[in-house]
């Protein structure tokens, strides 16, 4: 039973990511800001308030840039965030538009500094003449501020857009993707990265395949995956050589033949790849399903999950309406038991791998009042449709549930529905 704890009104959301233990959870949103909110720590007396996220820091991350050369506009969009494991005091995570990679950090003020020599309270520098004693400066406390600052930009390596970071294991390094390159960044060095994929081919012309997503593996930080606009999956592994073109494993179902149309290829992309929290499996998302593959299986998933097989038969007028290159996420439960990702009508999916049980679920206002549960939904294909179904033609296909995240460790997600962000969790008693 999932309940709404919370519903925020936002710019378009481009991104959801809880941090490594779930207490932190950032946005990255269309106008290229940060929202990060945290949960309210649970006390006695305020039981039914545990779980709600409350807005920690706001600040802009990335602004609208015009790149001269090639006369084309850099849009402020964060496409990705990630976030470091805390090392101090301080949070530490990537942001990235479609060009630049910023890491940012996130750290609490407390107390200031007061009793300067050289300058007043206001800051203003005192005339040398009239300083006449020694002061010691001392720390007083004041409201709680939240600063966030740029520590590093990692630009100028990426000529097509960035569609993906990951950062390794090792906490030292970290990958950026775009759609024909993969450069790999040391968290110290900003003026030089090192490309690890290329798949440009020498002649534009001769393009079939970009690159649609990547990530390292969670625990060997010498292995990656990227995923390509042709439904493939490719793992790699760095020390087999520096420029790692050719691949370790090659993941891929062979096609249906009886299932072939115009519109094939388009479906099979894969719009999301994602390792399981163990690193025994991957799970990739196209357009109509959600597959998970066994990383010692190479010619075919060992799941495939149906998220909305009635869009089948509109393939036609998605086409049409450019909603078929939607790139849909997809996440795991904190012990990759159960699987989410997206639909239109702001609907969303939950295929539980054991009991092979699954759920459409709905983020509205409505399911968003205190303690109301999320109701299964249900879409009917032709036929009569029964009281609290809703036919295929009547979805809304301008509400699309594109990035959700699930809490490391609980049964809390957050769900980004165009502008609103909704955090469901497993009601409590
Ligand atoms: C996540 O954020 C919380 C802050 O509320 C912090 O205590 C925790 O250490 C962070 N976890 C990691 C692994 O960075
Ligand atoms: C990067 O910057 C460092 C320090 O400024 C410098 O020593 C190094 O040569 C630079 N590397 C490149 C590839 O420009
Ligand atoms: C072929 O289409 C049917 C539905 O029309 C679907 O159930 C099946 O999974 C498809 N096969 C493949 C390999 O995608
Ligand atoms: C994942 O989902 C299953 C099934 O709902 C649940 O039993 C399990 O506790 C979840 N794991 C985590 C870590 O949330």
């Amino acid at each position: 039973c999932l309940t709404c704890v919370g519903k925020i009104l936002a710019d378009i959301i481009s991104t959801v990511e809880f941090n490594h233990t779930g207490e932190l959870l950032a946005t990255g949103d269309k106008g290229g800001r940060v929202v990060i909110f945290q949960r309210e720590q649970e006390s006695k007396n305020q039981v039914h308030r545990r779980g709600e996220y409350n807005v920690y820091s706001t600040f802009q991350s990335h602004e609208p840039e015009f790149d001269y050369l090639k006369s084309l506009e850099i849009e402020e969009k964060i496409n990705k965030i990630r976030w470091l494991p805390q090392q101090n005091a301080a949070y530490f995570l990537l942001s990235t538009n479609d060009k630049t990679v910023k890491l940012w950090k996130v750290s609490e003020r407390d107390k200031r500094p007061e009793g300067y020599n050289l300058k007043d309270e206001e800051g203003r520098l005192r005339d040398p003449a009239t300083i006449t004693t020694l002061r010691v400066p001392v720390l007083r406390p004041m409201d709680l501020m939240v600063e966030a600052t740029p520590r590093r930009v990692f630009a100028n390596a990426h000529t097509y857009h960035i569609n993906s970071i990951s950062v390794n294991s090792d906490y030292e390094t970290y990958m950026s993707a775009d759609d024909l390159r993969i450069n790999l960044w040391n968290f110290e060095i900003t003026n030089q990265s090192f490309n690890i994929v290329d798949i440009k081919p020498a002649n534009m012309e001769e393009l079939t395949e970009v690159i649609t997503a990547a990530e390292f593996h969670p625990h060997h930080c010498n292995t990656f995956v990227y995923s390509s606009s042709k439904g493939t999956i490719r793992l790699c592994d760095m020390r087999a050589s520096a420029l790692c073109d050719r691949h370790t494993k090659f993941f891929e179902e062979p096609e249906d033949p009886s299932n072939r149309s115009f519109f094939s290829e388009i479906i099979s992309s894969i719009s999301d790849v994602k390792f399981s929290h163990s690193g025994r499996y991957i799970m990739t998302r196209d357009y109509l399903t959600v597959k998970v593959w066994d990383l010692n299986m190479e010619n075919r998933p060992i799941e495939t999950y149906q998220v909305h097989d009635y869009l089948r038969s509109k393939l036609c007028s998605l086409y049409e309406n450019d909603c078929i290159f939607d790139k849909f996420e997809c996440v795991w439960n904190g012990s990759d038991s159960v699987i989410m990702t997206g639909s239109y009508n702001n609907f969303f999916r939950m295929f539980d791998r054991n009991t092979k049980r699954d759920v459409t679920l709905e983020a509205s206002r409505e399911n968003s009042k205190p303690r109301a549960i999320l109701k299964p939904r249900k879409v009917c294909v032709g036929g009569k449709r029964r009281k609290d179904e809703i036919s295929v033609d009547s979805l809304d296909f301008s509400k699309k549930i594109l990035h959700t995240a699930w809490h490391p460790s609980e049964n809390i997600i957050a769900v980004a529905a165009t502008n609103n962000l909704y955090i469901f969790q497993d009601k409590v008693n």
